[in-house]
């Protein structure tokens, strides 16, 4: 035989030499939960070591978080019941517990990148992403809504806003509002190819935000279809998106693919809650080994072509590379 694949298999330095994808913490977005109260540190059930802290343990856990090399975090907010409305009006409160908390983690951390979420789930009595009446979803009339919480999360100083609502037109009114106010270097991570997925199960507990009615497959898109993901990312880049993002990832590793072949903007892709959950719960089991599926589901995702990867497993990777 002339040709021998296995040549280049045949030793760790060799397989080293060869391999084409690696990981590090800079590819890395934590996201992390926070919730009112003083000195909270919540388990979340379905994602076992992950919690929500309230603001004080919020930086304590950050500062462990720099320490072990992350750069970059995404926090989403839990509330109480009695916080959320129709209007979402906790959402542009700076006065509030998630603008208050972006302001203390920026000053605390200057350098960390500090990603937001745009979208109303977590305010809304309706726990949807979107304005809703008589049991639709008003598309326009959420993107003044989205834009009024935008400017709050600038205002606060966030880095990067990751709407996450899948309603039509969001980035171009958020990037216009932004620009309007003076904010022009606060970018926008689109939430491109969000799908209408059953892996954000263990999210929805975290924060409580899960539908009262319905479901969310009138904005999230069909996981049967790939094609409308080009519609979505060529919107997104005319309206002035600075990455595109592909969630969940795991399940979506051609959809990734797609986009990084269509588009020069840098791709994300978000390892949801529920693909935590699997390897967590297989692992627990003794099933399967846990870092190496951690390892390997993320090499898949960037593989794919996801050059920057939001995983709940940021912070794990770290410790297991500082072993
Ligand atoms: C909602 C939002 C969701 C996630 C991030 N932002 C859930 C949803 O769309 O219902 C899911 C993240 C995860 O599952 O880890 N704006």
């Amino acid at each position: 035989m002339l040709i021998r694949p296995r040549r280049n298999r045949k030793s760790a330095g060799i397989r080293d030499l060869v391999q084409e994808t690696s990981l590090s913490m800079n590819d890395f977005i934590f996201p992390m939960f926070l919730t009112a109260g003083k000195n909270i540190k919540t388990p979340i059930a379905s994602m076992p070591e992950i919690f929500r802290f309230s603001l004080d343990n919020l930086l304590t856990e950050m500062a462990e978080c720099q320490e072990l090399g992350i750069k970059s975090i995404a926090l989403f907010p839990h509330y109480e019941e009695s916080k959320k409305d129709k209007i979402a009006s906790e959402s542009w409160n700076e006065d509030g517990l998630y603008c208050s908390a972006l302001r203390a983690i920026k000053s605390q951390f200057p350098d960390l990148v500090l990603m937001t979420d745009v979208a109303m789930d977590p305010y809304s009595s309706d726990g949807h992403d979107g304005f809703v009446e008589n049991g639709k979803i008003l598309n326009d009339e959420t993107l003044e809504i989205l834009g009024k919480m935008a400017i709050a999360q600038a205002k606060s100083g966030a880095d990067i806003l990751g709407p996450s609502d899948m309603m039509d037109g969001r980035v171009g009114y958020i990037r216009k509002e932004l620009d309007i106010q003076g904010f022009t270097d606060v970018s926008i991570m689109s939430y491109t190819a969000k799908y209408a997925s059953a892996f954000y199960g263990p999210f929805r507990d975290a924060l409580d935000s899960a539908p009262k009615s319905g479901d969310k497959k009138t904005y999230q898109m069909n996981p049967a279809n790939s094609r409308e993901a080009l519609i979505e990312a060529q919107l997104d880049a005319q309206e002035g998106a600075d990455f595109l993002m592909v969630k969940p990832a795991g399940a979506y590793l051609d959809i990734i693919k797609l986009l990084k072949d269509n588009s020069h903007l840098p791709i994300s892709a978000y390892q949801v809650s529920g693909e935590y959950a699997m390897i967590k719960a297989a692992s627990k089991n003794g099933w399967l080994d846990h870092d190496k599926c951690m390892i390997e589901s993320l090499l898949a995702i960037k593989r794919a072509g996801a050059n920057i990867i939001l995983t709940y497993f940021a912070k794990q990777f770290g410790q297991m590379l500082k072993k």
